[in-house]
């Protein structure tokens, strides 16, 4: 039952894709936009790994056959740099066994830990013979050790790790075997080392993303223990699917575990694992791939927080949650849950259900405390074998652990989230904010705060300018030295926490909500509160977005065009945040954008066909509504003039010189450009017929220059260009090309399934799309009322799918819904009108072309939204 549930959400996503998710972030700034630190150096790649030392403000940087010590404040500025080479005889020996010698046989630093104040515990794969080492931190050289590093480290670069150092004992998960087919979770230590049991039931496949210590509470009189906490996926063994469904888990040792005496010996006593919950009930939705972790452990949190970014497992949208946990929430599960048994039905199939037998004393898994020491079980050692034989057939908890709220904290679509850091800073106001940081897969980085229920995304930045994966993500916390550090294939990247002097009016400042920055009325500046040496009480900010306390002053400042007769004009005004809106005023009344005379671009307003009307003060403004309340500020004035007719100039038919509107020297703070009636009759015909959106003005064009001119500074000089998901045009184009194939594709299938040329496969691909509508339903009897159903509502799944188009005009795209429609909506009559009298598999067929295409529109239209 479970399972099949399970397989209806995760089926549920390719359908459910016209849902709108997440919040739009409110500025996105582009790689060139923003002042980052780059590091990495030539001949180097895979700067994976990566480690702060705070109080020495070095970043230790781990890459492929090298290890760097950065100056934490400017990694521009190399510190020290260490060559750890595999040697030619094991990169032959590796090439043979059949691998990369110029790629896997290589040494990936994948642990860095620091040991003590002079030494780093460093382990690399070393062409698939993982080896530790000792670092020496004040020489910057190797101990030369070359400790064997089974268990510590990967033998496969590509293959997941995790490590945490504990006192100077390195607790890690990763596989075991060259194959990598031996997942282990262990304490490397020379008093006791340990380890999970290689079955199953403990370790299943798993993908490890996170490992950290929670600490027992000092004050406590329980006596509990530290515990250390791994995080991966893995594949389920408790549901039961077609393919492998995997699940999020939480697993959990604890320090002072010994392993058994004769049960479970050199073996973990108290290994526990759950399922960790990252769901929308009420949509069907299963987050069940976690990607990454991150521990939030605060003085001002009465106990950690755990946050951790999530994807589907189908994820054919590209949707990624973040969840949040309360540490008592995790405890109470391991501490009082129920345990899951494996049973054996119908002879080899084993099921596993809830155990409600006898639990032994102690509890199988719990950590030794006061009171199990008060009944003389001084250490795992001494725990009785029926304790440790339970634990060893029970390492899952049939109790899951749910998030904070029940819900995520931020679902977002068209991103799928990589890694994730939180800092929890105190606003103006003394309200404190959890604010996210959390990379993408396209080398972006999302900062998000959570306001009254709902997601506010305060920025987007691109932090890689090759949109590659954002694989680590390190925080910097201490005051007046907050910064992040990423990690990617090609270098390393670091960022400042905010940009408020990117923002340079009151309003901009205080609609930006973020937490970091405040509006310095006396130096008319957005500042970062926290490099401040002391707060003011004059300083303007509200998370809240009201911007009422804001005065600032109406721009003066504006921008002179004379124009002849019949030109047309190109005002430009720039509008950087996402949330708002540009509003175009005439002579103070609002501008009716829509009419033929004008076009609004994205960072301008052409106007056609000028004439003496059309002379006055035009005004750009943008308009944020937050919360009801809406906030406007003049971004740019222009003001248009008639050129007196010179009646001594030749005729219009004389071809004007195309630099002569440039070349004019600008005046004061304004710039006064020209153009010419011959150009425009001959070219104004084609802004009106065509549908593209015109980015370069068309003919003899008035440009008003003023993104050049130093008064209008708030006028980003830059580009905003708001499609951050999609690399470029060149992509753009290659997307619309495979999309465009794959629709000409699922037509000939769905026309030779219709046909009954593909009978099998077709049968399997009807069932599970089927399956996919009615998650209520459970079998293929089913199935047909489904079909019947669906049959009723078809016409509005293609009017749905005509609605879904609509914006996509938008883009000025506009052949390709066109074409979509003439393409759907013939095959669809034709295929209604027929099913009508046909059997019932042309049914299940019609209800494979009225399913899938909604969903290729749609994605259409995102990409075309963008
Ligand atoms: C640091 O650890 C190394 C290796 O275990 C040890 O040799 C060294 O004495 C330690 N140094 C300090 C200062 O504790
Ligand atoms: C190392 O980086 C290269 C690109 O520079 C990438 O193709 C490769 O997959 C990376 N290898 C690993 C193991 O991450
Ligand atoms: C422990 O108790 C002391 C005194 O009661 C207090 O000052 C301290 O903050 C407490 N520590 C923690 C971690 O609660
Ligand atoms: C988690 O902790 C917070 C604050 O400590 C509390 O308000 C909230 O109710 C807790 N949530 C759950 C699910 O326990
Ligand atoms: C601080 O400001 C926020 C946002 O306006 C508001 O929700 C919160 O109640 C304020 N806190 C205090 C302590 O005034
Ligand atoms: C331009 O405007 C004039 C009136 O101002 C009008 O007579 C003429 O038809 C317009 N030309 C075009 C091409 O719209």
């Amino acid at each position: 039952m479970m399972a099949l549930c399970a397989l209806y959400a995760v089926w549920g996503l390719v359908v459910e894709v016209a849902i709108a998710f997440g919040p739009v972030p409110r500025i996105t700034w582009e790689h060139r936009e923003v002042q980052l630190i780059h590091f990495h150096e030539s001949e180097v790649s895979n700067y994976s790994t990566l480690l702060l030392s705070e109080d020495k403000d070095v970043l230790y940087v781990g890459a492929r056959e090298v290890i760097f010590a950065l100056n934490a404040v400017n990694i521009a500025e190399k510190q020290h740099e260490l060559h750890w080479k595999v040697t030619e005889d094991k990169r032959t020996k590796c090439a043979v066994k059949g691998k990369s010698e110029q790629t896997e046989c290589r040494n990936y630093v994948r642990v860095l830990q620091q040991l003590n104040d002079t030494f780093l515990y460093v382990c690399g794969t070393n062409a698939f013979q993982p080896t530790c080492d000792y670092l020496n931190l004040i020489s910057f050289e190797l101990g030369g050790k070359n400790e064997d590093g089974k268990g510590r480290c990967p033998f496969d670069p590509a293959q997941s790790y995790t490590s945490v150092m504990v006192d100077g004992e390195l607790y890690s998960g990763t596989s075991y075997n060259f194959l990598g087919s031996e997942p282990i979770i262990s304490r490397h230590s020379t008093q006791s080392p340990l380890r999970t049991e290689y079955a199953i039931p403990w370790l299943n496949e798993p993908n490890f993303v996170f490992a950290d210590v929670i600490r027992a509470d000092q004050n406590s009189t329980d006596g509990e223990d530290d515990k250390i906490y791994f995080f991966f996926t893995e594949v389920s063994v408790e549901y039961e699917f077609v393919g492998k469904l995997m699940i999020p888990r939480i697993a959990r040792v604890c320090k002072r575990d010994q392993g058994g005496l004769r049960t479970l010996q050199k073996k973990w006593t108290s290994f526990l694992k759950a399922r960790l919950i990252c769901t929308i009930p009420d949509k069907n939705l299963i987050f069940n791939i976690i990607n990454d972790v991150f521990i939030l452990k605060s003085p001002t949190l009465k106990e950690p927080v755990i946050y951790g970014v999530f994807s589907p497992q189908l994820n054919n949208v590209g949707l990624s949650a973040v969840c949040a946990y309360n540490l008592s929430t995790v405890e109470n599960v391991f501490l009082k849950g129920k345990y899951m048994q494996s049973a054996t039905v119908e002879q080899s199939h084993t099921k596993w259900v809830r155990y409600n037998g006898e639990i032994p004393n102690p509890r199988p898994g719990a950590c030794i405390n006061n009171e199990a020491r008060a009944s003389n079980y001084m250490s795992s050692l001494n725990l009785p074998d029926k304790t440790l034989q339970f634990v060893k057939d029970h390492p899952l908890m049939d109790d899951s652990v749910t998030p904070v709220g029940d819900r995520p904290r931020l679902v977002k679509r068209d991103v799928k989230y990589t890694q994730i850091v939180v800092d929890r800073v105190r606003a103006l106001n003394s309200t404190i904010y959890d604010v996210m940081f959390i990379g993408t897969d396209q080398g972006a980085l999302h900062k998000a705060i959570s306001y009254e229920n709902g997601m506010h995304i305060i920025e987007e930045t691109q932090l890689f300018p090759n949109f590659e994966p954002v694989q680590t993500l390190l925080l910097s916390s201490r005051r007046g030295r907050r910064y992040l550090y990423a990690g990617s294939n090609s270098g390393v990247v670091q960022s400042p926490v905010a940009f408020c002097d990117k923002y340079t009016t009151c309003v901009d400042c205080v609609l930006a909500r973020d937490p970091y920055c405040a509006w310095k009325p006396l130096e008319a500046s957005c500042i970062d509160i926290f490099k401040e040496s002391e707060v003011e009480r004059s300083w303007i900010q509200n998370i809240g977005g009201d911007a009422s306390s804001c005065s600032d002053k109406v721009r003066e400042n504006s921008l002179q065009h004379t124009f002849k007769h019949g030109s047309t004009a190109e005002l430009k005004c720039s509008q950087k945040s996402n949330l708002a809106q540009v509003v175009w005023k005439f002579k103070d009344d609002v501008l009716r954008v829509e009419s033929p005379k004008y076009r609004l671009l994205e960072k301008a307003l052409l106007i056609f066909n000028l004439s003496e009307g059309d002379s006055g003060v035009y005004q750009c403004l943008s308009e944020e509504k937050v919360k009801n309340k809406k906030f406007s500020q003049v971004l740019a004035k222009h003001v248009l003039e008639l050129k007196k007719i010179q009646h001594t100039t030749a005729g219009p038919t004389t071809a004007a010189a195309p630099t002569e509107g440039n070349s004019r020297v600008p005046k004061v703070s304004a710039v006064s450009t020209e153009g010419s009636t011959a150009h425009t009759s001959t070219t104004l015909m084609v802004p009106i017929t065509t549908a593209r959106i015109v980015t370069k003005p068309i003919g003899p064009v008035l440009t008003s220059a003023a993104s050049k001119t130093e008064h209008f500074n708030s006028i980003p000089d830059t580009v905003p260009e708001k499609t951050m998901f999609l690399k470029s045009n060149d992509n753009f184009l290659l997307m619309f090309l495979f999309l465009f194939f794959f629709i000409l594709f699922l037509c000939l299938l769905s026309y030779n399934c219709y046909k009954g040329y593909l009978p099998g496969q077709c049968l399997k691909f009807r069932s599970v799309m089927l399956l996919g509508k009615k998650k209520t339903k459970s079998d293929f009897s089913d199935c047909e009322q489904s079909v019947k159903e669906t049959l009723v509502e078809q016409g509005s799944v293609s009017h749905q799918s005509g609605e879904q188009l609509k914006p996509a005009h938008d883009t000025g795209y506009e052949t390709e819904p066109d074409y979509g429609n003439s393409q759907l909506q013939p095959g669809d009559s034709q295929v209604s009108r027929e099913a009508k009298d046909k059997p019932f598999d042309v049914k299940c067929e019609l209800n494979l072309i009225s399913y899938t295409f909604p969903s290729y529109w749609y994605l259409l239209f995102v990409l075309c939204g963008k």
